[in-house]
Parts: structure tokens; C-alpha cells; sequence
């Protein structure tokens, strides 16, 4: 479809978030946007989850059979923003509704929303609360302290990366880390271990890292399991599971820096 002011009259298009906790997570506003849409899409694995957004909107539909062993999420993901799209060509008020936030590690409901713009249509994102806010909360973590560094595992195995000791590092997709095919839900201990032997040049082998996995019914409580970084490739992750690696070294003032700032301060 070609670009058409005439579209913004027409269908439109919303990214809400779910949050991570059935029920409990999902704000106001995203839930006014799911009962009043022609059509919801659903990209949620559990199936309470989704019979939870079929009591919102009886119009709704699941993603996630785009999905399936051994196949390219790439190809699924496209076929998700395609699905969607068609109807909001089709002049319906959509929303495509995604557990968490829409907008953290997931990459298809960025591009429904590029696309639908690109052609025209209102399209935007509602947040939603994150693996990462439940983190902080569960963890008692403030990023501010420190900071906080995350990056996609596989992604950070695979590229240079300049890695800060002083503050957070969170590792997303432990649980398949290494699979660059994108068409596993899980890979092996071999694949931990040469990240295990990548974190030890920057950190000690006894450094304590933790695997997180926020609950996601109000009933479960966090997995939030400490172990020294050696035992990486031997902990039990799941395709959910988040790796947490606190600060290993203090920050250091940088001096110039203060000087300059001091002498700012002075002459204001
Ligand atoms: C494709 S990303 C989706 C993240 C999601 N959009 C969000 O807002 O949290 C999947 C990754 O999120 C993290 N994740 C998902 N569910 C989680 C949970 N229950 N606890 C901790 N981390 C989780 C894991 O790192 C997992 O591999």
C-alpha cells in the first residue's frame, strides 16, 4: 500500500503491553484499547492469559501459532506484522496485545507500527511492565545506584562489547543463548559455558550472578537463584530466564571531569 494521508481516517493500529503478572499487570488505559477494538491479536503462551483477553474482547485471535520448533522466529515475526497489518487495511481498529512490554526484546511489534505509520494509519505503543521492572522491584535493585547494561545474550557473545564492571550487566535469552539459526528455544551447557569463559575475562569465577524468573501468576513467587559465575553452564534455564550480574568493581571519580564541574559551579 502506498503512502495515503487518507488512512489516518481508516484503520488503526495498537501495541499494549500486558505485564508479566495475569491479571494484575495490565494498565487502564491498554485495557480500554483491547475492549473497544474490532479485532485483538494475541502474542501470549499461556492460556489463561488468553482466555483472560477473550473476556475483554471476544474478537480476539493468537499469535503465536506463527510460531513453531526449528523454525526462523524472523519468518514468524514477519508473518505476525503481516497478519496484523492485513487488518488494519481492512479500516479495523486493532490492537496486537504482547505479555511484558511491547517495546523491550521484541522486535515485531516495532515493526507493525513502523510500517503501519509508513502507510498512513495511527498506529502507536502502550507500555507495559517488563521481565526488567519486576527485576528491579523483586531484586531490590535500583539502576540509578550503579547503572544497569542489558543486552540480547546471543548478541552479546557475538559482537565486541565493552564491558562496564562498575555497573549491572543483564543478560535477556540466557536460555538459548548461542543459537544464531533463531529457530531454538533452548540450546545447551556447551553454549553457557563459552559465555561463561567470554564473562570470566572481565569478572572472578566466584563472582555471585543470579538467574531471575519474575512470576507471572499472582499466586508464584520469583526464582531468584544466586551461584558463582564457574557454575554458569551447569544451572537449569528455562527459555524465560534472565541472568543478572551485579557491579564487580567500584566506580572511580574521574577527576578532570570534577575539576570541570567544580569550576562551572564556582563561576554560576
Ligand atoms: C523476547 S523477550 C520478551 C521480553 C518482554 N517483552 C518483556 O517486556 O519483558 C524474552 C526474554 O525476556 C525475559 N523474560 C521473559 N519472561 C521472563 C520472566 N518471567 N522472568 C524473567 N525474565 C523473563 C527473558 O530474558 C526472555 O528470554
Amino acid at each position: 500500500m502506498s503512502v495515503n494521508s487518507q488512512n489516518s481516517n481508516k484503520g488503526s493500529l495498537v501495541c499494549v503491553g500486558l505485564g508479566m503478572i495475569l491479571g494484575s499487570h495490565l494498565a487502564p488505559l491498554s485495557r480500554n484499547f483491547i475492549e473497544q477494538a474490532d479485532v485483538v491479536f494475541m502474542s501470549v503462551t499461556d492460556p489463561l492469559t488468553e482466555k483472560w483477553i477473550q473476556k475483554m474482547n471476544p474478537n480476539c485471535q493468537s499469535l503465536q501459532k506463527f510460531y513453531s520448533d526449528g523454525k526462523d522466529r524472523r519468518t514468524s515475526y514477519q508473518q505476525m506484522v503481516d497478519t496484523v497489518l492485513r487488518e488494519v487495511e481492512l479500516g479495523k481498529q486493532v490492537v496486537a496485545a504482547f505479555y511484558g512490554h511491547p517495546g523491550v526484546f521484541a522486535w515485531a511489534p516495532h515493526k507493525m507500527i513502523e510500517v503501519a505509520k509508513k502507510n498512513g494509519y495511527h498506529s502507536h505503543m502502550e507500555p507495559g511492565i517488563s521481565a526488567e521492572d519486576c527485576l528491579y522491584a523483586d531484586m531490590a535493585i535500583d539502576p540509578g545506584i550503579n547503572g544497569a547494561v542489558h543486552a540480547e545474550a546471543s548478541q552479546f557473545m557475538l559482537y565486541e562489547r565493552k564491558v562496564d564492571t562498575t555497573a549491572y550487566l543483564i543478560l535477556w535469552q540466557l536460555g538459548f543463548v548461542g543459537d544464531l539459526s533463531m529457530s531454538k528455544y533452548q540450546t545447551d551447557s556447551h553454549y553457557r559455558l563459552l559465555l561463561q569463559q567470554l564473562l570470566v575475562h572481565y569478572y572472578s569465577t566466584d563472582h555471585l550472578v543470579a538467574i531471575y524468573e519474575s512470576p507471572t501468576i499472582p499466586t508464584e513467587t520469583a526464582r531468584i537463584e544466586w551461584f558463582p559465575l564457574e557454575q554458569l553452564s551447569q544451572v537449569h534455564v528455562e527459555h524465560f530466564s534472565t541472568l543478572v550480574i551485579p557491579p564487580f568493581s567500584s566506580k572511580k571519580i574521574d577527576v578532570d571531569m570534577l575539576n570541570k564541574i567544580n569550576q562551572l559551579s564556582k563561576n554560576s
